[in-house]
């Protein structure tokens, strides 16, 4: 005979099995059977198996010292603590035999697993670990690895690690330099890291990183920690410098002109530019390379911009794009370019020695301002060569062309040819000039009309419109500078709205609209016309009264229609803004000065109304943000005098939300503490509001002021919709506590709400279960008495059944109370016959 103390008389309970295990009881007939123990449960009964007629019980089997039956009475027990590390699935054979030792019945499989709970910490495989990372590192991209391991069974969540960064030394900036995966332990630098990380200024890290079991997920689990040290190296992956290539090259293409390395192996290079070119004529080799494929040409692009990026095996960028740069250097190249195939110029018979005929110009393709693009300017020819062979004369470096003297003669030369040489460093290039010999100017354009009186154009006349013809004459030698007319408007027209063209056939003059006309500005315009040659007047004549006329543009006014103030008006207003609030104020003016009137359209709702005369919007009806967010109406602005004129803009009402439901406590899972509580402990509830977004986010929590919930317990906020519950310390009864918990919102008003807060103070098998203490012999369990917890972790377990206990009164006679030394504890001590 021996005692087995100690026993807790409990029902096992788990949540999401208490409905449909309302009859399963603890006795009953030998047959195969399975048992799910929590580890490291102690000494208990399991379970008793009852025959009819008197028999003995035998179990074999994978007992390992702990699991036995009591022979007589078929009591399955666990004499001392299962360990799932140690082992997880204890097979026994259980039959029943009669006195002369003969196998009545059985064997039957009995299966004992056992139910993991957490009860080994994390453990990192190093106690240091070394790290190295260049600058400029993609964020996220992992540069080491921690690992820690748990013996604890790998399908809970007691097996399950989360890491985390505790301390970071030096730590420069607000946000972490580093950052670690919380399930793979990958370290990488942060955005921040990315960004700041410079060997120059900090080239060594400590960062000391945790392990947490239990998925990080409840306050309960075991944490181990470990030092990181992280060496920052230089950055490889720099932009060369610029890049200077010389145009036209001769080498053999491809030619290397630059390399790149990235800070990490097998990365694949790649070039790509922004500017659109039809070729590309760079590229990148494996090992990062940089070729110019082909000779450039300067002088259809000098430079490039483009950018080096590497990309891993499934194309994403490793690195920040680099810039490179490139310049074309010049080569002299290019010959020079005649401007015109022939250039015309004119010189007067009776022109001086020295005086300018006209420059010729010419242009080299090569860089401007260097010795590549400067030009020089000779004549190589005249012809015919009379009276003289050097009749004129270039400018070397400006290409004007002068006359040497003054003896042209039309009788002589009407006309010379002359080639000019136009030469830069390398390159020649000819030139073709002719000068004709003119008659000298010595008449003026003379205007049919000295008034051309007036014309009334509406200030809309497009732009280019002709809106006069002129004439004047000149009676030089046709054809010729000394013949041709300019028109200019020599006074009235500051802004130049009107131009004037000249037909070079018959020298008419058109006066066009060069630019829109506006009565509000000018209602008229008197304009002084001129008449005047290209070529100058010989001297002792002048322009007089007679090259000049006179002409007035009346501008009529167009009807427009009023202008508002904004293209647009917009209003941000609640949804329980009171009827006849101002909301907006539009304004608009007429441009002719009348007076306005306004008026809304679209406004289907009639929550708006609008004062005609000032163009004051207010509410006419309650606005409802749930009908729309953004009410959309028109308002209309109309001239008095007529109603044809007309502007129409939008009004754009955006209804904000008002705070009407204050928030609500989360009561999806059951709030528990594990008895016996020590204090401390905690819990987290959470939130919800179901108001616009804006409200969500700040929820206060806080106890009900009786003596009795400040006396037992605290609240700390977690974040805007979580907070912690702590038993303040450790006298709990094992019972359900009412908790008074206050949460309030943000809103303006805030609105607060009072919730009866159930928190179960209970026996626990480990963190995932609670025991209730049965009270009457064979009352089964009701959900009342049920505690869950952690929905989500049953779920995961849900398929094992979890061990029920009884209280076993079976042996009324052999059962004696016992005073047990943890009073608390509450135990009972039950004898069994051996
Ligand atoms: C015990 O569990 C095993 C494996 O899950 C199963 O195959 C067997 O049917 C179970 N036996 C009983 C009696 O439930
Ligand atoms: C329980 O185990 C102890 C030693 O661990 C042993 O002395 C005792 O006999 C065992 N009791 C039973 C009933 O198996
Ligand atoms: C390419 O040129 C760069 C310098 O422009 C040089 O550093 C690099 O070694 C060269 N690479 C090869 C493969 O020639
Ligand atoms: C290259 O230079 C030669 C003379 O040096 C010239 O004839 C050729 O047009 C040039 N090519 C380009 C693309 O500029
Ligand atoms: C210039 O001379 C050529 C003949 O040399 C003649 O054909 C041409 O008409 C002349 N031009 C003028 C404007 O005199
Ligand atoms: C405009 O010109 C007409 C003649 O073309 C003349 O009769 C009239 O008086 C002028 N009007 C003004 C305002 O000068
Ligand atoms: C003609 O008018 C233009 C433009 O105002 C002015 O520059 C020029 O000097 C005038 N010519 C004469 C000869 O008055
Ligand atoms: C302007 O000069 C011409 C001669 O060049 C002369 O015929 C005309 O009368 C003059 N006009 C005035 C208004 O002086
Ligand atoms: C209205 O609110 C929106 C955002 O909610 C803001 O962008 C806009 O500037 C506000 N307009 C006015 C007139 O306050
Ligand atoms: C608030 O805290 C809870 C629990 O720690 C977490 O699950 C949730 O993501 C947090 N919410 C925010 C917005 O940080």
């Amino acid at each position: 005979m021996f005692k087995l103390c100690g026993f807790q008389f409990l029902l096992v309970i788990q949540w999401a099995m208490c409905q449909n295990l309302g009859d399963l009881s603890l006795a009953g007939p030998l047959k195969d059977m399975n048992f799910s123990i929590p580890e490291g449960a102690g000494v208990r009964p399991i379970y008793q198996f009852i025959s009819e007629t008197p028999v003995i019980f035998r179990a074999t089997g994978e007992k390992d010292g702990i699991i036995d039956i009591v022979p007589k009475t078929g009591m399955l027990y666990l004499n001392g603590s299962l360990d799932r590390e140690t082992k997880a699935v204890h097979r026994l054979q259980v039959e029943c035999l009669d006195e002369n030792g003969d196998v009545v019945k059985g064997p039957y499989s009995v299966t004992i697993y056992v139910e993991d709970i957490n009860d080994n910490p994390p453990k990192f495989d190093q106690t240091t670990y070394t790290g190295v990372v260049r600058q400029n590192s993609r964020a996220g991209k992992p540069f080491m690895y921690v690992h820690a391991t748990d013996p604890d069974d790998p399908t809970t969540p007691h097996a399950q690690l989360t890491y985390s960064i505790l301390h970071h030394f030096p730590n420069p900036y607000s946000d972490m330099l580093f950052q670690i995966d919380s399930t793979t332990g990958a370290i990488s630098p942060s955005r921040t890291g990315s960004f700041y990380l410079d060997p120059q200024k900090q080239n060594t890290f400590t960062l000391v990183v945790a392990v947490k079991d239990m998925a990080g997920m409840t306050t309960n689990a075991f944490t181990s920690s470990t030092d990181v040290i992280i060496n920052v190296k230089e950055s490889l992956w720099k932009a060369p410098p610029t890049i200077y290539i010389q145009e036209n090259s001769t080498e053999t293409h491809p030619v290397n002109i630059s390399q790149v390395h990235s800070n990490e192996a097998d990365v694949i290079y790649e070039l790509f530019e922004k500017e659109g070119l039809a070729r590309f004529p760079f590229s990148i080799d494996r090992n990062g390379v940089i070729y110019v494929t082909e000779p450039l040409d300067r002088e259809k692009k000098d430079s490039y911009l483009f950018y080096a990026v590497t990309k891993d095996s499934v194309g994403e960028l490793v690195d920040k794009p680099l810039q490179i740069k490139v310049i074309v250097k010049d080569i002299n190249d290019n010959p020079p370019v005649c401007e015109n195939a022939l250039t015309v110029f004119e010189v007067q018979e009776n022109e001086g020695g020295g005086s300018t005929i006209g420059t010729l110009h010419a242009t080299d393709m090569d860089e401007k301002d260097t010795l590549n693009s400067r030009l020089k300017f000779s004549i190589e020819s005249q012809v015919p060569a009379v009276p003289s062979s050097n009749m004129f004369i270039v400018q070397q470096d400006t290409g004007t062309l002068q006359l040497m003297s003054s003896s042209l003669n039309k009788q002589t030369a009407a006309n010379y040819s002359l080639k000019v040489m136009v030469t830069d460093a390398d390159f020649q290039t000819i030139c073709e000039v002719q000068v004709h010999v003119i008659d000298i100017n010595d008449q003026i354009p003379i205007f049919e009309k000295s008034d051309y009186h007036n014309v009334t154009v509406a200030e809309s006349i497009p732009v280019g419109t002709v809106i006069l013809e002129i004439q004047a004459t000149d009676t030089d030698e046709p054809d010729t500078g000394s013949s041709h007319i300019i028109y200019q408007v020599e006074e009235g027209d500051p802004n130049h709205k009107f131009i004037i063209e000249t037909d070079p056939e018959t020298n008419r003059g058109f006066v066009k609209i060069n630019k829109a006309l506006d009565f509000e500005t000018d209602k008229v315009h008197n304009l002084v016309i001129n008449a005047t040659n290209p070529e100058p007047l010989v001297s002792g004549v002048q322009y007089n009264a007679s090259s000049r006329t006179l002409f007035k543009v009346f501008v009529t006014n167009m009807d427009e229609p009023p202008t508002f103030q904004q293209p647009v008006y917009t209003a941000n207003v609640s949804e329980d803004i009171p009827v006849n609030t101002l909301i907006v104020k539009a304004e608009a003016y007429d441009p002719e000065g009348d007076t306005v009137r306004y008026s809304l359209e679209g406004d289907v709702k009639k929550w708006l109304k609008i004062d005609s005369s000032t163009g004051n919007i207010y509410t006419a009806s309650a606005l409802d943000r749930e009908y729309k967010e953004l009410y959309k109406v028109d308002i209309v602005a109309t001239e008095t005098k007529n109603a044809a004129q007309r502007s129409k803009i939008p009004l754009i009402l955006h209804l904000k939300d008002v705070n009407d439901n204050p928030p609500q406590l989360v009561t999806d899972y059951p709030t528990f503490f594990c008895y016996p509580v020590r204090g401390g402990e905690k819990a987290l509830i959470q939130a919800t509001d179901v108001d616009g977004h804006v409200y969500v986010p700040r929820i206060t929590f806080s106890l009900g002021d009786d003596m009795e919930t400040k006396k037992n317990w605290e609240i700390s906020k977690v974040n805007g919709t979580y907070a912690h519950l702590s038993p303040k310390h450790g006298n709990f009864e094992e019972k359900v506590y009412i908790v008074p918990v206050i949460i309030k919102d943000s809103g303006n008003p805030s609105l607060e709400n009072k919730v009866n807060l159930e928190v179960n103070v209970c026996q626990c098998s480990s963190e995932k279960s609670c025991y209730i203490k049965l009270q009457h012999e064979n009352s089964k369990p009701s959900v009342g008495q049920a505690i869950g917890i952690l929905l989500g972790v049953l779920l995961v377990i849900g398929a094992i059944i979890g061990g029920v206990f009884f209280h076993m009164k079976y042996k009324q006679k052999n059962e004696k109370k016992s005073q047990q030394k943890d009073a608390k504890d509450q135990t009972e001590c039950v004898e069994l016959n051996q």
